[in-house]
């Protein structure tokens, strides 16, 4: 993996569940999460998926003094116009948790019939070799799915329990780690990040 030749890189997230699968994703190189530096969260004042994700790795490598990757992702629903989008977390309020933020998904789509409940959840990964870097390394992923009208599933996190995967005929939090790694959108994005760097490191 290409993160290897980076001594110590810094993940700029407090969600234990994205800290858990870009872990598991990135098995081969452990990467330190900012909350062991204390790091305080960036302010997400981005209306973009590359511009929070750039506002995250940036503060990440300034306080930590180390490289960086951030991950920003959320959910795009088409009925919805793109909500929830960038304020996928806080969907239900500053401070809403995972369970009233799909609760909330579910009432807006309410009465949407099924092929209408379009969604994709996005990831873009952005790397910095320091806080000032000018060129970060930015990757992004994509993957496609529709809303269910219930929650079911245990695993994963999020909007995990009503994102129906069409190519597995379940829902993401019905599918065990691994898979969800080898085909979400964070696991494309990571890959991609990946081979971005060597190619930078190469070049
Ligand atoms: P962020 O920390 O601003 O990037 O917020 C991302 C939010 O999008 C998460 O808190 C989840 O609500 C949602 N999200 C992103 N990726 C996933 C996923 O893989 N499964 C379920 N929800 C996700």
């Amino acid at each position: 993996m290409s993160f290897a030749t980076y001594q110590q890189v810094v993940l700029a997230s407090g969600n234990p569940g994205k800290i858990r699968e870009i872990q598991a994703i990135l098995a081969d190189h452990p990467i330190v999460p900012q909350s062991a530096f204390n790091v305080a969260d960036a302010e997400e004042t981005g209306t973009t998926f590359v511009e929070n994700a750039i506002l995250k790795a940036r503060n990440a490598a300034l306080h930590c003094k180390l490289p960086a990757i951030a991950d920003d992702s959320g959910l795009v629903v088409d009925a919805l116009n793109g909500a929830p989008g960038v304020i996928s977390a806080r969907y239900a309020g500053v401070g809403a948790g995972d369970r009233d933020n799909l609760d909330k998904l579910l009432r807006e789509l309410e009465g949407v019939p099924d092929e209408l409940r379009t969604a994709r959840f996005i990831c873009v990964m952005v790397f910095m070799e320091h806080a000032n870097d000018p060129c970060p390394v930015i990757a992004q992923g994509v993957w496609e799915g529709r809303i269910l009208d219930h929650a079911v599933g245990e695993n994963g996190f999020g909007y995990d329990p009503v994102f129906w995967v069409p190519e597995q005929g379940c829902a993401s939090a019905q599918l065990p780690a691994a898979l969800k790694n080898a085909l979400s959108h964070r696991g494309q994005a990571l890959k991609r990040l990946s081979a971005l760097i060597k190619a930078r490191k190469n070049g």
